[in-house]
């Protein structure tokens, strides 16, 4: 595990984009899966950036992305593809059709939605980086508390923290009830899991995440079991852990 602490949102988001390319000039043909949410928007910024700047070729690589609200798809303002579509991947030099793979959350089958990322990461012998944020309540994707550690991509009906905390997306409040995710068997073993967090608020769930008991109560903290773990958090994300272990 490696622990990154950055004074600012942006400072992070440039270490976490430095990152990525990295990774990605070594092995162009990477399969990436990317949450949606807040946190990784800034990142986003500097990854279109450093692609435009040509810093960074992403026309071999395949992008898959994390969860989605069940009942929602890219025409919902705020849903989880259609933040990624706005904010990353229409401003990429790749094919949309070709490179970028998703859950749709308005299919009448989501088992079969399940399946078909499933085969994806099978097809790719396992995600190569999963660039994730964390839930107030410790969720990676829609991996609620006491979720099941095995699951390779499942239906999950959601936690009262993330039906209250999820409205913020959106601009009427919708009745969010379950979430369609890549599960924590594929997560844990992305050959690199990255994690990020910023803002105060996140101070507490960083605190369980890192220093709490390793437990699928706190989905986040079973990420410590992985020596391939690196987790960017600004200074004010890392307040309760700046004491710990000299950091
Ligand atoms: C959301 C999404 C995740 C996201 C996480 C943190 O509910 N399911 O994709 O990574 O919670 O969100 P944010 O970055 O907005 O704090």
């Amino acid at each position: 595990m490696k622990i990154f602490i950055e004074n600012t949102y942006d400072q992070m988001s440039r270490k976490v984009c430095d990152n990525i390319i990295s990774y990605i000039k070594n092995k162009p043909k990477s399969l990436i899966c990317l949450a949606g949410g807040d946190t990784p928007l800034k990142t986003f910024e500097y990854l279109i950036q450093a692609n435009l700047n040509d810093e960074v070729d992403f026309s071999q690589t395949t992008f898959v992305s994390l969860d989605e609200w069940v009942g929602l798809g890219k025409e919902t303002k705020g849903s989880c593809i259609y933040t990624l579509y706005k904010n990353l991947y229409e401003k990429l030099n790749i094919d949309l059709e070709k490179q970028v793979h998703f859950f749709d959350g308005l299919s009448k089958d989501l088992k079969n939605e399940c399946k078909k990322i499933n085969h994806l990461i099978e097809k790719f012998d396992g995600l190569d980086i999963s660039l994730l944020g964390i839930g107030l309540n410790g969720h990676l994707g829609f991996n609620e508390p006491n979720v099941d550690e095995n699951i390779d991509c499942g239906i999950i009906e959601l936690d009262n923290t993330t039906k209250t905390v999820g409205q913020k997306y959106f601009d009427t409040n919708l009745d969010l009830k379950y979430g369609i995710t890549i599960g924590l068997k594929h997560l844990l073993n992305s050959k690199r899991l990255i994690l990020i967090a910023n803002g105060e608020k996140k101070a507490e769930i960083v605190e369980k995440t890192l220093y709490g008991e390793i437990s699928n109560n706190v989905p986040s903290s079973l990420a410590r079991k992985k020596p391939n773990f690196f987790i960017y958090l600004d200074r004010l994300a890392s307040k309760n852990i700046i004491n710990k272990n000299n950091i």
